[in-house]
């Protein structure tokens, strides 16, 4: 088993991966679990694959659940299932010491989290991640949040789990679409300061995507070491460090929103297009090698996820995708800081960016054959 330590100050944890750990739930999470009861929030579609065996290993453990299955979907990252969650929470009679349990996506996690957050002014939480995506980013660095009608993620909050179970087993009922997309966080790893790593995913990544059982735990070990390195750095993302995370989402939040945040374009989808924006318009800037920036495209492509912009088939122009990155959360006094490549392994934040150039570039993007 790997365990990764996330050492945030005052609120240390750990990451541990092994195929099989949601089967072993009750093993690692008895030590976190008071008075012999968990609550557990899920979705229906985790819930008909892993609830079985999760409520199995419990019960072998004294431990008794109960369970709130909440629909699939970004839409469940709601004030509406924010609120039923909480409710929920507080009638199964969780105290501020208790941990409750998140077996999902990156959607449970990230509104679970934020409901224990906010339950007797926080109570613990257990993160079981059973997308790629969330093995390997959202689990793991304490970000949560709810959806509004202004945008994504705009209502959350800090708070860190006490563990996390990451287990690749979870992975073989995820739709291979599904796991493609969270591949393109694990080669975003790659890309921010780890060239090797990216060699790596080069050369295993359709191995991952395959199934290879040992692929897919490298994978996500390495994946969990560099954030929990980057976010033990900078947690609240005040030092321009955990800012590194974000790479590619500048482009592909633009994205998802010009596609209506939908089945059109998953998150990790747009996250791979928009690294590919990335370090092409590095190129074009003159920061980054050509034939590197190509690399990149060829990779994002090999592995089954969207590298061409014109192939997106949008009905805008590159005007339309900067009004959208001027919505991004990420402005700054009126500024967008951008994620930006030197070379593959070396992102960097500019804050420089001349988004007319952007515009202009992206519609060189949308035209290219
Ligand atoms: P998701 O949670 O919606 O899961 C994707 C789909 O797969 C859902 O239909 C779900 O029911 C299904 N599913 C999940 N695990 C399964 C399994 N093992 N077998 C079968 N089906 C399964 O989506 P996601 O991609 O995991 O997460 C996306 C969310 O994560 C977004 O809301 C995004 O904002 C958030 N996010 C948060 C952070 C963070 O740091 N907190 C980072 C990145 C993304
Ligand atoms: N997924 C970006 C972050 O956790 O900061």
């Amino acid at each position: 088993m790997a365990v990764i330590p996330v050492n945030i100050a005052g609120a240390p944890y750990e990451v541990r991966i092994e195929a099989g750990l949601l089967a072993a739930a009750g093993q690692h999470c008895r030590p976190f679990i008071r008075g012999g009861k968990v609550a557990v929030v899920t979705d229906e579609r985790v819930a008909a694959a892993w609830r079985g065996p999760v409520e199995a290993s419990l019960a072998a453990h004294g431990i008794t659940s109960t369970w709130l299955v909440l629909p699939a979907g970004e839409s469940t990252k709601s004030w509406q299932y924010l609120a039923q969650t909480a409710e929920w929470l507080l009638e199964q009679g969780v105290e501020r010491k208790d941990s409750v349990i998140a077996l999902g996506g990156g959607v449970i996690g990230d509104l679970t989290g934020f409901a224990a957050s906010m339950v007797k002014r926080g109570c613990g939480f257990i993160q079981m991640p059973t997308t790629l995506l969330a093995q390997v980013d959202s689990s793991v660095g304490g970000k949560t949040a709810i959806n509004t009608t202004a945008g994504k993620n705009l209502v959350g909050a800090f708070h860190q789990p006490v563990l996390v179970l990451a287990d690749p087993l979870a992975l073989d009922t995820l739709p291979p679409r599904e796991t493609r997309a969270g591949y393109a966080e694990v080669v975003k790893y790659g890309l921010i300061d780890d060239a090797d790593f990216f060699h790596w995913c080069e050369a295993h990544g359709p191995a991952l995507l395959a199934g290879d059982a040992a692929a897919r735990e490298h994978a996500i070990a390495k994946s969990v070491a560099a954030k929990a390195r980057i976010v033990a750095a900078d947690e609240k993302e005040t030092l321009g460090v955990r800012a590194l995370l974000n790479l590619g989402h500048t482009f592909g939040h633009a994205l998802e929103a010009e596609t209506g945040f939908s089945d059109r374009l998953l998150h990790g989808e747009g996250v791979a297009l928009g690294m590919v924006l990335a370090a092409r318009y590095s190129a074009r800037i003159g920061l980054m090698n050509g034939q590197d920036a190509e690399r990149v495209a060829g990779h994002i492509g090999a592995a089954g996820l969207p590298s061409s912009l014109a192939a997106l088939g949008l009905m805008c122009d590159g005007a339309r995708l900067k009004a959208h990155m001027l919505h991004d959360k990420k402005m700054d006094a009126g500024t967008l800081p951008f994620l930006l490549m030197r070379g593959i392994g070396q992102t960097f934040l500019a804050k420089d960016v001349d988004l007319a150039d952007v515009a202009a570039f992206l519609d060189a993007e949308l035209a290219r054959g």
